[in-house]
This record gives C-alpha cells, structure tokens and sequence, in this order.
C-alpha cells in the first residue's frame, strides 16, 4: 500500500485544519497516512513576524508587473527561518509521496523554510505542497510568490514537485478590525467575481480543488 506523509506548520490552526481534512481524505482512499506537525521552539511575537519581509513592500508593484523581476527577486530575497523542535520523522524517504503544508507568510512560512533544511531523504521523493492564505487564489500576489520559492527549494533538494493545492482560510492576523479581509474580500469580488467564502474548504470551489488535488497524488 502506498505510503503518504503529511508535513505541515500552522500559526492560527487554518493549515492544520486543512492538514486534518486531506489525511481523512487521503486515507478514505485507502492509504496508509502518517501526520507531522512542525512545531516551533518559541513562537515569535506577530508584529515582530513580519519585519523581515518589509523590504518587498516598497518593490510590490514591480513585482507584480514584471515576471524578470520576480524571477530575479525569488532568487536573492532573504527568506526567514524559525528553530523548529526535533521532528518525529526527521527522514522521509520511506514515504512514496510527502505532501508539506505551509501557511503564506507572503512567501512560505519561517518553520517550513527550516523544516526544508532539517528534513532528510527528499532526494527522489514525490511531493505536492499545499498551503492556506486570506486572499483568494490571485496568480501571482498569492500563488506565483507562494509556490515558486517554495517548490524551487523543494526541488534543488531532488524532490519532485507533482501538485500543489492552494485554499482560502478566509483570516488574517492584522490589523485590528479585520481590514486585511476586507480587502481580500473586495479583492476577490473585484477579481474573481465570486466571495472569498467560495475559496475556502467549505466553499465551493475549495471542495473542487481538494477533490481535484487528491486525484492527482491519490487516485482512487
Ligand atoms: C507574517 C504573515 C504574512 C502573511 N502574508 C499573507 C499574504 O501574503 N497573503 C495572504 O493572503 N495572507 C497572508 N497571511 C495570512 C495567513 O496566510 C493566513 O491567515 C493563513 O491561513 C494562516 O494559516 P494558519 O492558521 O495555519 O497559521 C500572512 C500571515 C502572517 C502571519
């Protein structure tokens, strides 16, 4: 029977949520599933968490205009890191297929980064990353800033890179009276003609895409 890991990291418990809901799946299609829950050494302070990613602010509008540009900027932007705890199943090579899960700290988050280096046996393994973000699923603000670094490191550890699944978790932790979802909320209206809801896992199109996703790394 194929053998599944699911790897993922969450802050605020969206991701875990999505984490949970893709092994029951998983394992609904009859495959043997082992969970791993990255957990942090210390949590870090949620206005302090952003600070390393400020120097993107000032450049956003070029990065989203020009594609060199982000090509260029995924290459040398610092990506933050966060000391994880010793993991369960530091090697996964036993696994026929790692799904890693990641919450969008506007790229991925500091403990998958580090996760990325701790973990070992990657080298040949099937993996498919997945990820909550507030937004709805914007091509490049959300799904290009996500997934390229992110599957870029995953490959030059010799992974091979087979899905990705991106879902809504419809919240964000700033400001103070929820203005980020608003924004997303007017964003995905704006851009999507349809509500950010619809994006989530209990919407519409998030039911389609953790089907679709499922599918292709777990056929029936
Ligand atoms: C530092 C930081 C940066 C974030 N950047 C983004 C972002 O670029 N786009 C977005 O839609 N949400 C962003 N979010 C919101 C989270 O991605 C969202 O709330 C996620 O679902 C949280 O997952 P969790 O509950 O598993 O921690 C950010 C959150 C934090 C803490």
């Amino acid at each position: 029977m194929p053998r599944v890991l699911i790897v993922h990291y969450s802050r605020t418990g969206h991701t875990a949520r999505l984490a949970k809901v893709l092994a029951d799946e998983i394992r609904r299609r009859g495959y043997e599933v082992d969970t791993e829950a990255i957990r942090v050494k210390r949590d870090r302070n949620k206005w302090l968490l952003p600070l390393p990613l400020l120097p993107l602010l000032p450049l956003l509008p070029v990065y989203l205009m020009s594609a060199q540009f982000r090509r260029v900027w995924h290459r040398v932007y610092h990506q933050p890191e966060q000391a994880i705890r010793p993991l369960a199943i530091p090697d996964v090579s036993a696994y026929d297929l790692v799904l890693l899960g990641t919450p969008k700290w506007l790229y991925l988050s500091f403990p998958v980064a580090r996760w990325l280096k701790a973990a070992s046996g990657l080298q040949g393994r099937r993996v498919a990353p997945f990820a909550t973000f507030c937004g709805p699923p914007l091509k490049v603000f959300e799904l290009e800033m996500l997934f390229e670094p992110l599957e870029s490191r995953l490959r030059t550890r010799g992974a091979t890179v087979v899905d990705r699944l991106a879902v809504s978790s419809n919240y964000h932790p700033y400001f103070f009276f929820g203005e980020m979802e608003r924004l997303f909320r007017f964003i995905s209206r704006k851009a999507f003609k349809r509500p950010l809801a619809d994006f989530t896992l209990d919407g519409e199109v998030g039911k389609i895409e953790l089907q679709r996703f499922c599918d292709t790394v777990c056929p029936k």
